[in-house]
């Protein structure tokens, strides 16, 4: 189905749908009875969100906030730069931060920081994918999609270089994909 770009298949449709599901449902108890914002972080999580958004049950807010801490390929730069801020005040609000992955977990550190200080009601973290085998910097997420192994993924939501955002399962990149613009950058 995919070119000699994608290695492989790691999560399937079918696999993501009954997680989500999963996830909505835990999340919409959690809430019960509660307001909640949901806050999409650009662009990655934006399918995962607009999934499990509809999974959740009771009063939804949504918002976007972008950040990023890759440049461009599968390294990040260690630096996290706000691109674009919420559009609503949080403060006393129950917040959940959508979000694609946690990799060095620089990025939610840094975001959660910067969150805290706008005093929500509560503020907690929601990762469809979880890589903690690489973590450079403490940090857990409260929800998690699923848990990987140490492989560069792209689709749904996920890209290299801003493509294959759009393939509607997850895939494991082709090492060769990413070599091949390392060798070209040194
Ligand atoms: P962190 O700050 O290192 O935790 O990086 C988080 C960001 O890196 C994510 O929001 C993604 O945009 C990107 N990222 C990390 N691992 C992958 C991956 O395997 N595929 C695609 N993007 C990734
Ligand atoms: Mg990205």
């Amino acid at each position: 189905m995919y070119g000699k770009e994608i290695k492989r298949v790691l999560v399937t449709r079918e696999q993501i749908a009954r997680r989500v599901k999963e996830l909505g449902e835990q999340i919409s108890r959690d809430y019960e009875g509660e307001e909640l914002t949901l806050v999409c972080t650009l662009r990655g999580a934006t399918l995962f969100f607009a999934d499990l958004a509809r999974e959740i049950k009771g009063d939804v807010e949504i918002d976007f906030i972008a950040c990023s801490s890759y440049g461009s390929g599968t390294t990040s730069s260690g630096e996290v730069k706000m691109i674009k801020d919420l559009s609503s005040p949080i403060e006393g609000k129950n917040v959940i931060v959508i979000e694609d992955i946690i990799d060095t977990g620089t990025t939610l550190y840094y975001l959660k920081k910067l969150l805290e200080a706008r005093n929500p009601k509560s503020l907690k973290i929601c990762s469809f994918l979880d890589k903690p085998s690489r973590r450079k910097v403490e940090f857990e997420g409260d929800y998690i999609g699923f848990e990987i192994e140490n492989e560069f993924v792209v689709g749904y939501g996920l890209d290299y270089n801003q493509k294959y955002r759009n393939l509607p399962e997850v895939c494991v990149l082709a090492p060769e994909v990413y070599m091949s613009e390392l060798s070209k950058a040194l």
